[in-house]
């Protein structure tokens, strides 16, 4: 097994992983590793807290593959457990989502508690002699972690705590979650989580959002279309016109996480309207716009457009805010689930307007989403070939510019930064995978060649 992964990526001269062995998105093999290797020794996504507000919510989500509850029980916490009686395995959960005080298995109607703890057990006394001891089968539970609102969840005991285990990365999860006025855990989900199955490997989607700005050519017709609220063409709301600025591929590697930033070159920048189609929405973003230059001081120079963590969850920020999670079915196919998220203090004519638009942009039926979509299963067809096996994929795009830490100390010591259309952010991800698939938990990778 582990030879298979020796050939799958091909490093140049330092460290970091250049090119990829086509089997890296094909082999069941290495898919199956993946499982042992990656996602079962990472802190994971599972959902969002606003999503259960009350005690007794309950909503169905993935850890890995496997499907889990993430149910605020009865005393107010939140618990993540297998969606899987202790009795023959069915599932306890049906729904996926509600509020419910209690799981009855609908097989032999084993009874669970929302905080997993086995309530009733039929025949108790004749069957079992009274003899069950109920403690020792509640349903099985995952560590979690709750973090500015996201739910984060793990079966691995000797994982650091979440915090620890993200390290400066907290940086773009923690902006991420807070609101346009800088507020933390700013943001709540549109109610529901979307589904789908896509048919390509899941390090498409995740190395894609990681820091592919190369792909531009991808949404060219989207582009040309106009899918924003500015009343003008193109796809986003945020302005880079009228305000200097950088794009930034921040990459943590220890982790493995990375982002897509822009950084603005002025601390105190005016506000320039791309919302200029609904006059009340572009009130509020005017309005949070100021508050986020007050609260944040230097740090409001940092536009945060997106990125991953480190496996398998990807986000959209800058007014298209959305998580994707990427659940690895196979080699070939991926679940994806996605969440979509509004500023949970706007009005509620900005929150209706921010939905209109997200799913005009991403999910199984956003313009955006669709053009990604088509490339990777594609992608995932050439990563098939056999006639091209001995044919790697390339991630030498800006190759060698990066620096630590650069250009602003805020960023963190584990900042590893270059600047523009690179693939530097998926060089720093599959240097994660390759070490990890090699049983090492990571570490800091030495400087590019
Ligand atoms: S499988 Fe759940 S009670 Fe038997
Ligand atoms: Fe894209």
């Amino acid at each position: 097994m582990m030879g298979q992964v020796e050939v799958a990526t091909r490093t140049m001269p330092g460290t970091e992983a250049e090119m990829i062995d086509r089997a890296a998105f094909s082999s069941e093999d290495i898919y199956r590793q993946e499982q042992l290797a990656i996602f079962a020794k990472s802190w994971l996504f599972v959902g969002h807290e606003s999503q259960i507000p009350n005690k007794g919510d309950f909503f169905l989500s993935r850890l890995s593959t496997d499907q889990v509850i993430v149910a605020r029980g009865n005393d107010g916490q939140v618990r993540v457990m297998l969606n899987s009686c202790r009795h023959r395995g069915m599932a306890v959960c049906r729904y996926d989502k509600g509020n419910a005080a209690r799981f009855t298995c609908a097989y032999h109607a084993w009874t669970f508690a929302n905080d997993g703890s086995l309530v009733g057990v039929p025949r108790s006394s004749e069957g079992y002699g009274g003899q069950l001891d109920r403690s020792q089968w509640s349903l099985i539970q995952a560590r979690v972690a709750c973090f500015h609102g996201s739910i984060w969840a793990t079966f691995d005991e000797s994982l650091p705590a979440f915090e620890d285990y993200l390290s400066d990365a907290a940086l773009l999860l923690r902006d991420f979650l807070s609101g346009p006025d800088g507020e933390d855990d700013g943001l709540e989900v549109i109610d529901g989580i979307s589904k789908w199955i896509i048919p390509s490997n899941w390090k498409f989607g995740a190395e894609n959002m990681a820091g592919d700005l190369y792909h531009e050519p991808s949404h060219f017709s989207v582009e040309r279309l106009g899918i924003s609220l500015s009343g003008e063409k193109g796809r986003h709301v945020w302005d880079t016109v009228d305000s200097p600025s950088r794009i930034l591929n921040v990459a943590y590697p220890a982790g493995g996480h990375g982002g897509r930033v822009t950084l603005y070159e002025k601390e105190g920048r005016e506000y320039h309207s791309m919302w200029g189609l609904n006059p009340s929405v572009d009130e509020y973003f005017r309005n949070a716009h100021y508050a986020r230059n007050e609260r944040l001081g230097d740090r409001a120079r940092f536009y945060n457009r997106g990125g991953s963590l480190f496996p398998n969850f990807s986000y959209n920020a800058a007014g298209r805010w959305s998580v994707s999670l990427w659940v690895p079915l196979s080699a070939g196919k991926t679940e994806v689930l996605r969440w979509y998220f509004v500023p949970k203090r706007a009005p509620q004519d900005v929150k209706d307007a921010l939905r209109s638009y997200l799913l005009r942009y991403a999910g199984p039926a956003g313009m955006v989403e669709q053009d990604d979509t088509e490339n990777w299963a594609m992608a995932q067809t050439g990563a098939a070939l056999a006639s091209a096996a001995q044919h790697p994929f390339n991630y030498e795009l800006n190759r060698g510019k990066a620096q630590w830490a650069w250009p602003v100390s805020w960023l963190g010591d584990g900042a590893f930064v270059d600047e523009g259309v690179s693939e530097h952010n998926q060089r720093i991800f599959y240097a994660k995978w390759l070490s990890m698939m090699n049983g090492q938990g990571g570490g800091r990778p030495g400087v590019e060649g």
